[in-house]
């Protein structure tokens, strides 16, 4: 007979860790959409007071981005957390009624009823707080432009004539965040990124920024004329679609 060694034990552990997807799908997704809509389609919506997408709940998007922002500690570990998302999560969930500080936005909340109490086990809790924290991040990346390492960027900028744009963040930064959620994953965004610039996002707090720059506040955009690697313009702050577009058109008549 094989011993069982502490090392399968572990990896049994980890193949049966639940998925909180699973328990998404069975015990959520009635009501909260798995599907990802843009945040402007969403605003409008709500402006309309639901009419346009008559949504059942808030999107599992719109929660996962909620839940980061309003819930525990942003800037503590993602790990740190999400073990306070998961302690929010089971009082929330038995009674739903008592939260008496949404974490919603007013003008989300108010086009919404009463969610109804749903019985989650400490397991499914804690396998829940794991994927919805995560969710916001992977739609981000899934609908916005495809993002490079600088090395990458530099080579593919180089070989097709374009610009290197480094958008540089910070894992708690909620200007970021709603550059991400409102600016970059927009299709007029997308279109003009994708023709002209090779996209580099940066963790300024554990990655340096190429050519000697140095880190300005966050979110910040740091333009490289790649075929010279020299630095065409860097600034920092948020602004709207109509705004960064204009930027990007500004950026490419200094090339
Ligand atoms: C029967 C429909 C329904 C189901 C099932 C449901 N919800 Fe909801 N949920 C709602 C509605 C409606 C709202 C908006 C009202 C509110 O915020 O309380 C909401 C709001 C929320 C909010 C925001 C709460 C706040 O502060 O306003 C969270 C978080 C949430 N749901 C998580 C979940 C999770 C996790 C599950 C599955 C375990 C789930 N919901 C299942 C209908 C539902």
């Amino acid at each position: 007979m094989k011993k069982v060694t502490g090392l399968t034990l572990l990896a049994s552990a980890v193949l049966f860790a639940m998925s909180g997807e699973e328990v998404f799908k069975t015990k959520c997704a009635s009501c909260h959409s798995p599907y990802y809509i843009p945040q402007s389609k969403l605003n409008i919506n709500y402006q309309h007071n639901n009419k346009d997408l008559n949504l059942s709940a808030p999107t599992l998007t719109e929660l996962s981005f909620r839940l980061k922002d309003q819930v525990g500690d942003r800037t503590t570990d993602a790990e740190g957390q999400k073990f306070e998302i998961e302690e929010w999560l089971v009082t929330f969930l038995k009674e739903p009624s008592s939260n008496k500080k949404s974490i919603l936005k007013q003008e989300t909340r108010k086009v919404f009823g009463k969610m109804p109490p749903v019985e989650v086990s400490e397991a499914e809790a804690e396998a829940l707080a794991d994927f919805m924290y995560d969710y916001a991040e992977k739609m981000m990346i899934e609908h916005g432009v495809k993002r490079y390492s600088y090395k990458e960027a530099l080579k593919k900028a180089k070989a097709e004539g374009k610009i290197v744009l480094i958008e540089g963040y910070i894992p708690f930064c909620r200007g970021c965040i709603w550059m991400d959620r409102n600016v970059m994953v927009e299709p007029e965004v997308k279109a003009a990124l994708n023709k002209d610039f090779v996209l580099v996002k940066m963790n300024l707090l554990v990655e340096k920024l190429p050519l000697g720059m140095k880190r300005l506040g966050t979110p910040s955009f740091y333009f490289i004329d790649a075929k010279n690697e020299k630095v065409i313009d860097m600034l920092e702050g948020t602004g709207t679609v109509e705004e960064f577009l204009s930027l990007l058109e500004s950026i490419k008549k200094r090339v």
